[in-house]
């Protein structure tokens, strides 16, 4: 079953046509960072419009880098939410639009179980798992029991992981995107030149939660107060050691919710899953199964949402035309222990 994914929830217009759920047949990834790099960040009304502009020529060039044309396509699949409302809008009407012309299925997809299923294209991973899901928008430590079946244990109290890096790389004037930029400036710095605190919230429900607020104001405002004698205040060194409070915070939780939910295997996605110092240490954890998707399955691409897609609709379930976008999706709250 040939699947044609199409991602435009944020600043990506990506289209790929997967096969069976695990062969990349093509996966076109037409980035706008370029057109957002001079506001040092997302600018919606320039990302929605560009998706109009793209969105077809994208598609076209999916399916030819495929060899394939919209005959050999068996279904549709759709980031659906959440999102850029105009963004995700452009990927949604043209899937509908698309499948209305064509008589061929489509299925809007939820764009963070899409990240989380990226892992699966590449590796064949047993459910249950532990997931930890890293990106702009969300930071989400979950029990995957499915593939659309998911149990939060925790998740961000304000600010999203990759939030964090893009908000402190802006503030410093280090570039865009901040993740990217951070990650690479931190390779020639000091992880130990500042001791930024962990927030302690280690009680009730929120023992498995993660703050990026209080981290950033330190990094900002606050770098005296947290600098080890003997280290200089570079940027390299401030990069180094955010990056390794920020991460260091995530594995701490990640390895205590894996514990307490008797889970030993961990799959990670989002766009901050390509953070070298992330990828290095889950691969370090000790007596886990680790799935980390490659470069090119992190940051948002269309395979994972035709790959996520696959199995809705090899399981028989379609979304008809009335299917609307959602911008922010409220059901991510904490659903662990039930
Ligand atoms: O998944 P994604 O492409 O879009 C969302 O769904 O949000 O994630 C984008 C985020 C941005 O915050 C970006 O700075 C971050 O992923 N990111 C990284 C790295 N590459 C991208 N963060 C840390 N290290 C990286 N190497
Ligand atoms: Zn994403």
């Amino acid at each position: 079953m040939n699947v044609l994914g199409i991602e435009s929830s944020c600043d990506e217009c990506s289209v790929a046509v997967v096969a069976d759920g695990k062969k990349i047949l093509s996966n076109v990834v037409a980035t706008q960072i370029p057109l957002h790099q001079p506001y040092m960040g997302v600018v919606p009304e320039i990302a929605s419009r560009t998706h109009v502009e793209w969105i077809k020529g994208v598609v076209h060039n999916a399916l030819e880098t495929a060899g394939c044309t919209i005959k050999d396509i068996d279904g549709i699949a759709v980031t659906a939410k959440p999102g850029l409302a105009g963004s995700l809008l452009v990927g949604l009407s043209y899937a509908k639009a698309l499948s209305y012309a064509t008589d061929i299925p489509y299925i809007g997809i939820n764009h963070i179980y899409g990240h989380i299923h990226a892992a699966h294209i590449e590796y064949d991973i047993q459910y249950p798992y532990v997931a930890l899901l890293v990106s702009g928008g969300h930071t989400l430590i979950a029990i995957m029991e499915n593939y659309d079946k998911m149990q939060i244990m925790g998740t961000t109290i304000d600010d999203a992981c990759g939030e964090a890096f893009d908000k402190i790389a802006k503030f410093y004037g280090w570039g865009y995107p901040g993740g990217v930029v951070i990650d690479r400036m931190a390779q020639k710095g000091d992880p130990d030149a500042f001791s930024f605190p962990d927030p302690s919230l280690h009680k009730g429900e929120h023992k498995y939660d993660v703050s990026y607020s209080g981290l950033k104001t330190a990094v900002i405002n606050q770098l005296h107060q947290f600098q080890n004698s003997g280290y200089e205040a570079t940027p390299e060194n401030i990069a180094a050691s955010f990056q390794k409070t920020a991460i260091d915070m995530l594995i701490r939780r990640l390895k205590k919710a894996a514990k307490d939910a008797g889970l030993n295997t961990v799959v990670t996605g989002g766009g901050v899953a390509a953070n070298s110092y992330l990828r290095k240490a889950l691969s370090e954890l000790k007596g886990m199964k680790v799935y980390i998707p490659s470069m090119k399955l992190c940051g948002d691409n269309g395979a994972m949402i035709a790959g996520l897609g696959y199995h809705f609709l090899k399981d028989g379930m379609t979304s008809d035309l009335s299917l609307t976008i959602m911008s922010k999706v409220m059901a991510f709250h904490r659903s662990y222990p039930r």
